[in-house]
């Protein structure tokens, strides 16, 4: 009996396989035969500096031009210049540059609609294909696209031409310049679904099932009308079918057609940020009996509300936000943009509990999206810092037709991804907050067209003019959004029905590794080192530190979450030792610095102390201790050091080499904040060894870690972040430069430099070492250490093979690492 039961069980499963496998044919087969190929278009490019009358021209003689890749930032390769304004970062980003790519089409294609997708191009690039301007764009940040298909050649090769140009491109950081992100070229039959128009929502979520709502577009080239049926199938992450429908209709010939259709979908998974589970919707178009298009498009099935008075929910449960903003550039990068770098950063944050990232200021890289959707990070997703020439938007320019262009691209990219909780239609724009120039009007235009492309999510603009609040700017959006200082309160009085953002919380201030005394007394006592001290008591006088934002949360909690300034440091604006510090007098301008100090990480992505103490405030759940400063102080120096330990147990005993230093507990009452998320030790009499802190949580031992006194730097050590790589010529690895001294202890202060030679299919990307103050080239063989620490950024290239990295620095004892590209 028992056989014969199993003998049935095996064949029942036999047949669903064998059904499941026909019906994965049956569906996944069409996407190969359907017509749509999307390939990137990055390899092979020609560029100049410059702008030669007829570059644009098809016999235009580019063979003195240099070699380039996309993604490409021509100003990231050039060396700092300590003339250039420090807020952007001190590199010649302005100016004009060409680019040319030739490239064959096979005639097999010349019934296809060809379209190129361009992820974003500083700034307002004109795109030529064999001569002719097949279209402009303005904002560098956005996404845009053009239909190429009447400019191409199928007889002889055709030539695609983009000028980019940053003259008249504003910035408050660097932006970067030229083509710093993917070129994709679509190529579909004359009946095809049109770009970024299929748009899913679920209007209506239970446990038991979910509604799917469908809207899509198809775009009919041919002269005469067609019939069309869409067959849709939701697709789980095992490649099961779901649901499925099917819709029929017609679109006029030479326009597109618009449709909607319903599924449902039983007992769907949630997407969530402890669990990102996705669905990928697979639409295929027919017509005349043929298969003519087929589209994937993931989507996640989640709801989630800003509340009055209970802040934000996710899934049915009330999820703080703890988020970080995000400039978009990749530091030795520059605005270059790598997927992998992007993937680096996004679990750095993540690691240390941030749930949230807010997109400071610009539209994104699209891959932000599907790596917050994947990794299960929450979005707010902003388009605009001002609306000035800092989004490309100049003196003349037709507002509202701006606007349209600018604001349906970016929502129609994103709108489909589960991670996007709420749109910013822009940063602290002073006119609009006080509705100068008709700021309201334009406020509404904004703020409508979002609604327009996506009825289904909450839109805001970013405040920090706190006297504008009585001019309720607040009645045409739906959720308060400021920064720093508690400045949502006005806000909040006046229409308590909005629940609140802390948009930017913090800025607080630190060099990794450099330790200043005394502590300052006041937070904007910043002194001529050109550094900010690692205490993390540093802010500038418009913001605060971070235990303040804790602090502030837990006394109104009708806050629905903060993201901090910033998760990353980034180049440009060096608060304090930026260009308005030169104008008061405070440094000379070769004293400013090149990049910020805000950030939680440094350039690189190494963690500065304060990384320490929001990982024990926003994982309470898992162990942090973590002790500063170094302990590697000269007898000369300061005979008093204050320790502070950040972690996530209530309290910490202190031991100098072996002597209790006394246990100390947080504060949770004290009005001071940083006596409630910090244990300190104010005057510690230096004596060199081993610094040690025991933590407890709810009065048991919980952890113990050390700092110890190191001698003199002895060797290298190299520590790759990951030591395979995709040979795909744009995957990286980060590798870890440190000093160690004889014993294998680090050294905290060591500042030597260090030699790369590498081997193998991979190439040196770039190096750095998060010193603001560094003017060394991205771009290079060789780093100084930045106390103790430096980053060489390897990146693959098309061949697989070992690649070998090794390092070598004058009395050091040298070291090797060996990669593997595949
Ligand atoms: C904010 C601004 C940010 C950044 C920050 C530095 O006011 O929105 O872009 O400049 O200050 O603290």
């Amino acid at each position: 009996m028992k056989s014969i039961a199993s003998t049935g069980v095996k064949s029942i499963s036999m047949i669903k396989y064998i059904f499941k496998y026909c019906l994965f044919i049956l569906i996944f087969i069409p996407s190969l035969t359907s017509g749509r190929e999307i390939v990137k278009f990055n390899q092979n490019w020609k560029f100049i500096l410059g702008n030669p009358i007829s570059a644009h021209k098809v016999n235009f003689d580019d063979s003195g031009w240099k070699d380039v890749q996309i993604p490409h930032d021509w100003a990231i390769e050039g060396q700092f210049d300590a003339q250039l304004p420090a807020n952007t970062g001190k590199l010649p980003w302005k100016g004009v540059g060409w680019y040319r790519k030739n490239f064959d089409l096979d005639s097999n294609n010349i019934q296809k609609q060809f379209y190129f997708i361009f992820d974003g191009i500083m700034a307002f690039p004109e795109v030529y294909i064999n001569g002719r301007l097949a279209g402009r764009w303005d904002y560098g940040y956005n996404s845009f696209y053009l239909n190429v298909t009447g400019l191409l050649r199928f007889d002889s090769a055709n030539l695609i031409a983009i000028k980019a140009d940053t003259r008249a491109h504003d910035s408050r950081w660097y932006p970067g310049a030229g083509i710093y992100r993917n070129i994709k070229m679509m190529s579909v039959n004359p009946v095809h679904f049109s770009l970024w128009d299929t748009q899913i929502q679920t209007p209506i979520v239970h446990d038991d099932s979910a509604l799917i709502h469908v809207y899509t577009s198809v775009n009919n080239k041919m002269r005469t009308s067609k019939n069309i049926i869409i067959q849709s199938y939701v697709i789980n992450q095992d490649g099961d079918i779901l649901a499925s429908s099917i819709k029929e209709g017609t679109v006029a010939g030479r326009s597109h057609g618009k449709l909607d259709y319903w599924l449902t979908l039983k007992n769907p998974k949630r997407w969530d940020i402890k669990s990102p589970n996705l669905y990928r919707l697979k639409c295929i178009l027919k017509s005349q009996g043929k298969i003519v298009d087929s589209l994937i498009t993931s989507f996640g099935v989640r709801s989630f509300r800003f509340t009055a008075d209970e802040g934000f929910w996710l899934n049915g449960r009330r999820v703080q936000l703890k988020g970080v903003n995000l400039h978009h550039d990749h530091g030795p990068l520059g605005a270059k943009f790598y997927k992998s770098a992007l993937e680096r950063q996004l679990l750095i944050m993540k690691e240390m509990g941030v749930n949230a990232i807010r997109n400071s200021h610009n539209v994104a890289a699209p891959e932000l999206l599907s790596l917050c959707d994947s990794l299960g990070l929450l979005l707010y997703n902003e388009a605009f810092d001002k609306w000035d020439a800092k989004a490309d938007y100049l003196p003349g320019m037709d507002f509202n037709a701006f606007a349209e262009r600018n604001i349906s691209n970016w929502v129609r990219r994103d709108r489909n991804h589960p991670c996007v909780i709420l749109w910013s239609v822009g940063n602290e724009m002073g006119d609009i907050q006080y509705n100068i120039d008709g700021g309201f009007d334009k406020l509404n235009t904004m703020i409508s067209l979002v609604r327009k492309y996506d009825p289904t999510r909450p839109v805001n603009m970013v405040c920090d003019a706190k006297g504008s609040a009585k001019w309720r700017h607040s009645d045409y959006y739906d959720v308060h959004a400021w920064n720093y200082g508690r400045r949502y309160l006005p806000a909040r009085n006046i229409d308590p029905s909005k629940s609140v953002i802390i948009s930017e919380s913090a800025s607080t201030l630190s060099s990794r590794g450099f330790y200043e005394l005394p502590l300052p007394e006041k937070k904007t006592d910043f002194t001529q080192s050109l550094q900010v001290s690692s205490y993390d008591l540093n802010a500038p006088y418009w913001a605060e530190v971070a235990d303040d934002d804790f602090m502030w949360q837990e006394a109104d909690t009708y806050v629905a979450g903060e993201f901090v300034w910033t998760g990353f440091d980034y180049l440009g604006e060096p608060t304090p030792y930026n260009d308005e510090a030169v104008k008061d007098g405070f440094i000379r301008y070769d004293q400013s610095a090149k990049s910020s100090y805000f950030g939680i990480v440094d350039l690189c992505g190494i963690p500065k102390d304060r990384y320490y103490l929001y990982k024990s405030y926003w994982k309470p759940e898992e162990n942090t201790n973590h002790i500063l400063p170094h302990w590697n102080w000269a007898e000369s120096e300061f005979k008093k050091i204050p320790v502070f330990v950040y972690t996530n147990g209530e309290c910490a005993e202190l031991f100098l080499n072996n002597k209790s230093l006394g246990k100390k507990c947080k504060k949770p009452d004290s009005e001071n904040s940083v006596e409630r998320y910090r244990l300190m030790w104010a005057d510690v009499e230096y004596e060199a060894g081993e610094l040690k802190a025991v933590t407890y949580k709810n009065g048991l031992e919980t952890s113990s870690a050390v700092r110890r006194t190191s001698g003199v730097p002895h060797r290298i050590a190299l520590s790759p972040e990951k030591s395979i790589l995709r040979s795909n010529g744009e995957d990286l690895t980060y590798i870890l430069v440190e000093a160690f001294d004889k014993n294998g202890y680090p050294c905290p202060l060591a500042e030597n430099l260090i030699n790369f030679e590498i081997k193998g299919p991979a190439v040196i990307e770039g190096v750095g070492n998060g010193n603001p103050q560094s003017l060394e080239p991205f771009i290079a063989r060789q780093r100084k250490l930045f106390y103790g620490k430096a980053m060489v950024i390897i990146k693959s290239n098309r061949d697989s093979g070992k690649i070998k990295l090794k390092a070598t620095g004058e009395g050091l004892k040298k070291a090797q690492v060996e990669l593997l590209s595949q």
